[in-house]
């Protein structure tokens, strides 16, 4: 089989380098990633000027537009699909026109997966989402991984998952983030985990237990999915745990720890000295302050409830002794998510420099410098995922595919 990837929502290509990072010969044949309603492609351009623009099947390039605009079967031939694809609400209806036919919400980017699959039938597959996808909405708890479950399951895949805490296994960041393991039950691999139990599966032999070790468990919950996708939509709820692996439409889940290596820490990726702009100066100091601690806020609802807002302190500076905590686009604004440091050199208050911010994640130094402006370099760093978890996961893959007929 050939070590070839398409990169959907690719970002500045998170996927695309983890792979790449591994020098076992990935090529990849086609990526997309388009920010809506943005004028200029900053993530996009970043991606080019790493990795060059790629043609669709036809000689086009389209992959700096709305993927829910391309034609999926000008899609190139890839091995593998990957792309991590937001947390939206993936509820779906039958057709007017067929009660057979699904139609799921518009601008659901899942759907825009779902079609790509249907057109290429890439035999692997690894897609990546924020942890509470497992239990959402919050109305009908697992209904939105469920139907993601049922799809493939229709599509003839089996699947693992496994939420992944980067800190825990050696990166310097507490990102959680669910990862989707799909194959084909036409690959050699299907055929090899037919001979395996599912605890066999979950402690040792999948995917996931292969890069990223993990307590042995003695036992899962399991559920039969409904073959229907809108009955799963309608009604199906299911408290999915932290790991587990679905086959022909039976869920098996299980709570799981990690084990965990040595992280690291947030003050092993701190520059020294830096910039005077990046320090926080006494006049802002006071509202940073107050962001960062605890508070409550009397506040009154729509409907003239009044209720108090409370919420406790955070750590203020961040510690260098920990690994940092989970980046969010707006990283760097007046907030309270945003890390705050003490310079390792002057020992004063300040924010990331955008190569700390690409440390946290894994990303080789300036590499969102392609011309973007500051704010969105650590934009572009709030989506991405955390490199070495990629890296991990290609290692893994290349075993498996070096068994693939
Ligand atoms: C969670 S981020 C993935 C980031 C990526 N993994 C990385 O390492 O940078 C999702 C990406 O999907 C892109 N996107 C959103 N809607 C899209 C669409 N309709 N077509 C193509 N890309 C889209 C966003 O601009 C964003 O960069």
């Amino acid at each position: 089989m050939e070590k070839t990837m398409c990169e959907l929502f690719a970002g500045v290509g998170g996927f695309r380098l983890g792979f790449e990072k591994l020098n076992s010969g990935w090529e990849t044949t086609w990526f997309s990633q388009w920010e809506p309603g943005a004028k200029t492609q900053w993530a996009h351009d970043c991606y080019v000027s790493h990795f060059n623009d790629s043609p669709d099947s036809e000689g086009e390039f389209h992959t700096g537009e709305d993927i829910a605009t391309v034609k999926k079967d000008t899609i190139p031939d890839h091995s593998l699909l990957v792309g991590g694809f937001p947390c939206q609400d993936y509820s779906v209806a039958h057709t007017l026109a067929s009660a057979k036919g699904i139609e799921g919400k518009k601008g659901v980017l899942w759907w825009q997966i779902r079609d790509t699959l249907i057109a290429k039938r890439a035999p692997f597959c690894i897609f990546e989402n924020v942890d509470r996808l497992l239990k959402s909405p919050a109305s009908q708890r697992g209904r939105d991984f469920g139907v993601i479950l049922a799809c493939l399951n229709e599509l003839g895949y089996d699947v693992e998952w496994r939420v992944i805490n980067a800190a825990i296994y050696g990166a310097a960041q507490r990102r959680r983030r669910t990862f989707i393991f799909a194959y084909n039950h036409n690959t050699g691999y299907a055929k090899r985990m037919n001979s395996f139990d599912v605890i066999s599966i979950l402690n040792k032999e999948g995917f996931f237990a292969k890069g990223f070790p993990i307590e042995p468990i003695e036992r899962t919950c399991e559920i039969q999915l409904p073959d229907d996708i809108v009955e799963v939509s309608d009604t199906f709820k299911f408290g999915f745990e932290n790991a587990g692996f679905m086959k022909d439409g039976v869920i098996y889940t299980a709570s799981v720890t990690e084990i965990a290596e040595a992280p690291i820490l947030l003050g092993d990726v701190l520059q020294s000295n830096v910039d005077e702009k990046y320090y926080i100066s006494s006049e802002k100091m006071p509202k940073w302050t107050y962001l960062k601690g605890a508070k409550k806020i009397p506040r009154k609802s729509a409907n003239g409830h009044e209720y108090v807002f409370s919420e406790g302190p955070v750590a203020f500076p961040d510690p260098w002794d920990r690994p940092g905590r989970t980046m969010l686009t707006s990283e760097s604004t007046l907030n309270r998510s945003t890390h705050v440091v003490s310079d390792p050199g002057t020992g004063r208050l300040r924010l990331l420099t955008p190569i700390e911010a690409e440390r946290l994640q894994g990303f080789d130094d300036d590499w969102t410098n392609t011309g973007m402006p500051p704010r969105m370099r650590y934009f572009c760093m709030g989506n991405a995922l955390v490199v070495p978890m990629i890296t991990r996961m290609g290692k893994t893959l290349d075993t498996i595919i070096a068994e693939e007929p």
